[in-house]
């Protein structure tokens, strides 16, 4: 009985921290500098739809058009593409998503050369604001 109970708890120990690795694995370390980086745009009127041609053209293959992570290349990839509507995305700082957005990491592409110039950069985090539900 005593055994059994030791079994049962050397997998349970196991499960958790294989949980708590893949856990670790998953979350983004985004420098400090990039998390406090203000947005300069925040405030400014799109009236050309920058934001939204560049997402148009660079994002959505993957992100889907309303950044629902369903785009036609979504299907090919290992990794899962995240739903840009969901509070859990929109609650992230402006300086994340910048990081995220064009430093990158794996499956994610890096866009620092595609879109290199700064108020293009923050027109399109702003853009991707509103996917949000409503
Ligand atoms: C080739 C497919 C692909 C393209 C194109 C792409 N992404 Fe991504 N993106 C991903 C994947 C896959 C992830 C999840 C990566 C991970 O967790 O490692 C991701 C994650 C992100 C995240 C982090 C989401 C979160 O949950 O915090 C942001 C922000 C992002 N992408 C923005 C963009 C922007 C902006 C563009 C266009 C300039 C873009 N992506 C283009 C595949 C893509």
């Amino acid at each position: 009985m005593k055994n059994q109970i030791n079994v049962l708890l050397i997998l349970l120990l196991s499960a958790l921290s294989l949980a708590w690795i893949e856990y670790q694995a998953k979350e983004w370390k985004v420098p400090g500098k990039y998390i406090n980086l203000k947005n300069p745009y925040a405030n400014k009127v799109d009236t050309k739809f920058v934001g939204k041609t560049l997402y148009k053209i660079h994002c959505s293959s993957c992100h889907g058009k309303q950044g629902l992570g369903d785009g036609v290349k979504a299907k090919r990839l290992k990794s899962a593409v995240p739903d840009f509507s969901l509070q859990d995305f929109q609650k992230q700082k402006d300086g994340e998503l910048y990081f995220k957005s064009f430093i990158g990491r794996d499956e994610m592409p890096n866009f620092e050369k595609k879109i290199h110039k700064e108020e293009e950069r923050w027109l399109l985090i702003n853009y991707m604001r509103t996917l949000k539900k409503e």
